[in-house]
C-alpha cells in the first residue's frame, strides 16, 4: 500500500493549466463522450503505463465504484481502518481519466504511487489503454441496473459541476438512452465488459448482489485477489464499507473535494445507496418507453439485472 504523497507536487509536472470553466460541454475522444476537462488529459491516459500488480476497478459511472474501491483498499490494508483513512478515496484509488483544472490529474496521482496501485476507470472496454491487458492486471467490473444508474447519474450531474447542465429529468433520461452522457452508452459499457470477461482476468460483480449479500461479494473479491480472509476480517470490512459508515466517513464520501467541483448541498454523493429508487423518478410512460428500448438493446446478451 502506497503512502499518499503530497498530491500538489503533481501539479508541477508541466501540464498546461486550463482555466476552470464551470460546466464545460461534453467532448469526444476515441468516439466516446467525455467531460470537457477530461479530454484535455486524454494523451496522458493513452500514454499511461500499467504495472502487472495494478488492480483495476472498472465501472459505468454511478454503479458502486466508490463502494468497491473502499472494499479493495480495506482488503489490501488487511482491514486496518486507520490505514484506510490515510487519504481520500480519490487519492487512495485514483481515477485514471480524471482531469479538473488546478487539481492533480488521475494519471499524475497514479504515477506518484510507488507501491501496489488500485486504479479506477469508467472507460468502455474497447478504449481501455492496452497496457492493462498486456500486463494482465486483475480487473473488477461492477455493473448496476440501468434505471437506478440513470437516476443516480442525474443527481450526480446536478451536484458535480464538472458535468454540463443535466437539463430536466426527461431530457437527461433521453440523453442517457442515446448514450450522449459522459462515458457513453450504459448498454455498450456493461455488455462490452461482460463479453471481455471470457478472455480476460475480470471479476464481474453486480451492485444488486452486493446489496443483497455484501459479505458473500467481499469473499469473492478476496478470492479473486488471491488473499486469505478470516470471518472477522470480512465482518470488519463489511461494517466499515456499509452505506452509513461510508456516508459518515469524510475519506469516503467526497466531502473533501472543493465546492467548485461538487456541491453536496444540491445532492450528497452518498445519496441513497438502494435498489429501486428509479420508481420515485420514472413516470409510467417513461418506464414503458425505457423497457421497450431496453429489451431491444439487451436482446443480444445473456447479462441480466434485478431492478
Ligand atoms: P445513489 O446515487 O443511488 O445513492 P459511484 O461510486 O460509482 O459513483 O456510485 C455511487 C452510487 O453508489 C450512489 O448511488 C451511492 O450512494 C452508492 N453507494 C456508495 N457507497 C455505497 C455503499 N456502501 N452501499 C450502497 N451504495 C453505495
Amino acid at each position: 500500500i502506497a503512502n499518499i504523497r503530497d498530491p500538489e507536487a503533481a501539479l508541477e509536472t508541466g501540464r498546461p493549466r486550463v482555466t476552470m470553466s464551470s460546466r464545460p460541454p461534453i467532448k469526444y475522444v476515441s468516439g466516446m463522450p467525455i467531460l470537457g476537462d477530461f479530454a484535455e488529459n486524454w494523451e496522458n491516459v493513452k500514454r499511461f503505463q500499467a504495472r502487472a500488480d495494478d488492480i483495476l476497478i472498472a465501472t459505468y459511472p454511478k454503479s458502486g465504484t466508490t463502494w468497491m474501491s473502499e472494499i479493495v483498499d480495506h482488503i489490501l490494508s488487511e482491514g486496518d481502518t486507520v490505514r484506510t483513512k490515510r487519504g481520500a478515496i480519490y487519492e487512495r484509488v485514483p481515477f485514471l481519466e480524471y482531469a479538473v483544472p488546478d487539481m492533480p490529474t488521475g494519471t499524475e496521482r497514479l504515477n506518484l504511487l510507488d507501491c501496489q496501485r488500485v486504479v479506477k476507470t469508467h472507460l468502455p472496454v474497447e478504449i481501455l489503454p492496452k497496457c492493462f491487458w498486456d500486463e494482465k492486471c486483475k480487473t473488477i467490473y461492477i455493473a448496476r441496473n440501468a434505471k437506478d444508474v440513470v437516476v443516480s447519474y442525474f443527481h450526480f450531474y446536478r451536484m458535480a459541476i464538472v458535468h454540463p447542465e443535466p437539463g430536466t429529468w426527461e431530457e437527461f433520461l433521453q440523453n442517457f438512452m442515446e448514450g450522449k452522457v459522459a462515458f457513453g452508452s450504459w448498454f455498450n459499457h456493461v455488455k462490452g465488459w461482460w463479453n471481455a470477461r471470457k478472455e480476460k482476468n475480470i471479476l464481474y460483480i453486480l451492485y444488486e448482489d452486493m446489496l443483497e449479500n455484501p459479505k458473500r461479494e467481499i469473499h469473492k473479491v478476496f478470492e479473486f485477489l488471491g488473499k486469505k480472509e478470516s470471518e472477522d476480517e470480512v465482518e470488519k470490512i463489511h461494517q466499515a464499507t456499509s452505506f452509513q459508515a461510508m456516508k459518515n466517513n469524510p475519506m469516503a464520501n467526497y466531502t473533501s473535494v472543493p465546492g467548485s467541483v461538487m456541491d453536496h448541498s444540491v445532492s450528497p454523493f452518498m445519496r441513497k445507496g438502494i435498489c429501486g429508487d428509479w420508481k420515485n423518478h420514472f413516470t409510467v410512460a417513461q418506464n414503458e418507453m425505457f423497457d421497450a428500448f431496453y429489451r431491444k438493446e439487451m436482446a443480444d446478451t445473456d447479462l441480466t439485472f434485478r431492478f
